[in-house]
């Protein structure tokens, strides 16, 4: 979730940050700010139509968007085009209700019962086979075992039409893993913090959180926190092809000429030593 605009690292800092209730932190919404800071659906439904035009050579009518929080991918996905319908799926009712609340408005009424919000597990929920399904913001590494892992990409492989792609991102790179780091970007308003707070190298398992600072020097502290194993991408990879995807492709972030990242993303088979990098993990399954 500290993905795609990277910040500036900063020492954690130790002060007591006040916290009144008339603070611009205790007036904050979460869900917005995790909007602002680190996604970008209409960026996301672009490149996922261009990895499922890339391999079936048509354009993919249905997204089933997993842990899917707020369900902004989903609503992006029917936007104002066509027949595409999605179903976002995510365990905790209070992100989906928020999206109901905020994110559907923005798809024009008549399309709206095109968007569908589903309170469950991803490794049960059932909705119609889809063309995509996507699990963003590294959200399966909260399974933190192979089988845990295959079990759940086996279950993504039976969700999928005969035809379909599953999309998943994943981050990596040597200061991803630097315990007690802070990166900070300053953003319209507040600040976002992303925070390494422990990495485990015997376990793999990382605990991430995000924080948000205000000019008011009022702070919400852990408005999210993950508990993860971070996988590398060739374990992913080899867990897909375990699970019975047909074949997995790895899209890199391409660089301009200083070496700096574009935001877009192409398909590669050898990445070069960035020390903090996002890349896309697909699993292809051809019928
Ligand atoms: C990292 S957030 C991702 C939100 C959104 N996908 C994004 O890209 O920003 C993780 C979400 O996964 C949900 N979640 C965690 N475990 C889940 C599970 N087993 N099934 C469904 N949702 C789950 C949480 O409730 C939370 O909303």
């Amino acid at each position: 979730m500290g993905k795609k605009k990277k910040g500036k690292k900063k020492s954690p800092r130790k002060k007591q940050i006040r916290l009144a209730s008339d603070s611009m932190a205790a007036r904050a919404d979460r869900y917005e700010l995790y909007l602002q800071s680190v996604q970008a659906p209409d960026v996301d439904v672009k490149f996922f139509q261009r990895v499922y035009k890339s391999n079936f050579k048509q354009a993919a009518q249905s997204l089933r968007e997993d842990f899917c929080g707020t369900a902004a991918v989903c609503c992006e996905w029917v936007g104002k085009r066509g027949e595409r319908e999605a179903w976002g799926v995510d365990l905790d009712a209070e992100p989906l209700a928020w999206g109901q609340q905020f994110n559907l408005p923005l798809v024009p009424e008549p399309r709206r019962d095109l968007v569908h919000f589903v309170e469950g597990d991803v490794r049960t929920a059932k909705t119609p086979p889809a063309d995509i399904i996507t699990a963003q913001n590294f959200s399966y590494c909260c399974f933190k075992t192979r089988d845990e892992l295959r079990n759940y990409f086996k279950v993504a492989l039976g969700n999928l039409k005969k035809q379909g792609v599953f999309i998943l991102d994943l981050f990596g790179g040597y200061e991803s893993i630097e315990d007690e780091r802070e990166d900070e970007r300053d953003l319209k308003g507040f600040t976002y913090v992303w925070e390494q707070h422990k990495y485990d190298p015997i376990n793999a398992f990382g605990i991430y959180k995000i924080h948000f600072r205000f000019d008011d020097r009022s702070e919400m502290k852990d408005a999210f926190v993950y508990d993860w194993r971070i996988w590398t991408i060739p374990e992913v990879r080899e867990v897909l092809l375990e699970a019975g995807f047909d074949h997995v492709d790895v899209y890199w972030e391409d660089e301009d000429e200083d070496g700096e990242g574009t935001g877009q993303y192409s398909k590669q088979k050898y990445g070069t030593c960035d020390p903090a990098w996002n890349a896309y993990i697909v699993g292809v399954k051809t019928g």
